[in-house]
């Protein structure tokens, strides 16, 4: 699940209604945190309608508005995740999709904002300026790929249960695990919130006191992977998301990020 920043640029308000006043009255001051705000004139400006002289002279003229009210002041902050602009009463365009692949390290948590202020993936993606969501979440002590993206759509087709994209995780086991302990993997774990499903498992090596070996998963639930494993009396010691549908880590250095090519984003909504 996606955690948002709770707080908003300005109130949410209804559209219309007697006792509003004519035009908002908007902070010209950025509140606090990562929120993808911009002011109203930049907003309409990016969105092609126009140049920034052209776009203040409709805010001025209150062709604008924000949630259903005409706010005249073209530097009044806009969150464009949340805020809805139209001018003349049409919508403003979609802003631009973007698709990231991410190599998250151990030690950063997908959430947003961490209460104990750990490092979040958004320490690592300063770069972009519009605001983008992890598509699932990796555990703190899992690495591996995360998708990034503002497509919320595809974001939901992805994490929907019944989407099923297989998902490919490296696993060292803290125990030697026999040929049907990894067959109990591949048929099916019974966990608290029911049996897993069927799962492709190959081991890769035993080293020592440790069992090295790939699990391909078509589910999302929360510590999966681990649950499965501790369900055969063994502990993972680490894990590394290697795969998602058709995308690869590849050569993806760890820490870093890359945008996902046409193709891969067209593999996603297949
Ligand atoms: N399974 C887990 O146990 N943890 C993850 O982070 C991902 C899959």
């Amino acid at each position: 699940m996606t955690h948002r920043p709770s707080h908003r640029s300005t109130p949410r308000r209804a559209a219309g209604g007697a006792n509003q006043p004519r035009t908002a009255r908007r902070p010209t001051a950025p509140p606090e945190g990562k929120r993808p705000l911009k002011t109203l004139e930049r907003v309409l400006s990016k969105a092609g309608l126009g140049s920034r002289t052209e776009a203040r002279r409709w805010i001025h003229a209150g062709r604008v508005k924000v949630n259903g009210q005409a706010v005249e002041n073209p530097d009044a902050w806009v969150d464009m995740e949340r805020d809805r602009v139209t001018v003349d009463g049409k919508p403003l365009r979609v802003s631009e999709r973007i698709y990231i692949l991410l190599y998250k390290p151990t030690g950063y948590i997908t959430t947003y904002k961490d209460p104990d202020g750990r490092p979040t993936v958004y320490d690592l993606t300063t770069a972009i300026s519009t605001f983008i969501s992890p598509v699932g979440r990796l555990d703190l002590d899992t690495s591996g790929l995360l998708i990034m993206t503002n497509d919320t759509q595809l974001a939901e087709r992805i994490t929907n249960p019944s989407s099923h994209v297989p998902k490919t995780y490296l696993v060292k086991s803290s125990r030697v695990l026999t040929d049907a302990q990894l067959q109990q993997l591949r048929d099916g774990i019974e966990l608290s919130d029911g049996p897993t499903r069927p799962a492709v498992v190959t081991r890769l090596r035993d080293s020592g006191k440790y069992t090295h070996f790939e699990i391909t998963i078509t589910e999302g639930r929360n510590r999966q992977v681990r649950r499965m494993v501790e369900a055969l009396e063994a502990v993972v010691l680490k894990l590394v998301r290697v795969q998602i549908g058709r995308i690869r880590i590849d050569t993806l250095p760890i820490g870093t990020w890359r945008p996902l090519t046409e193709a891969e984003i067209a593999s996603l909504s297949a």
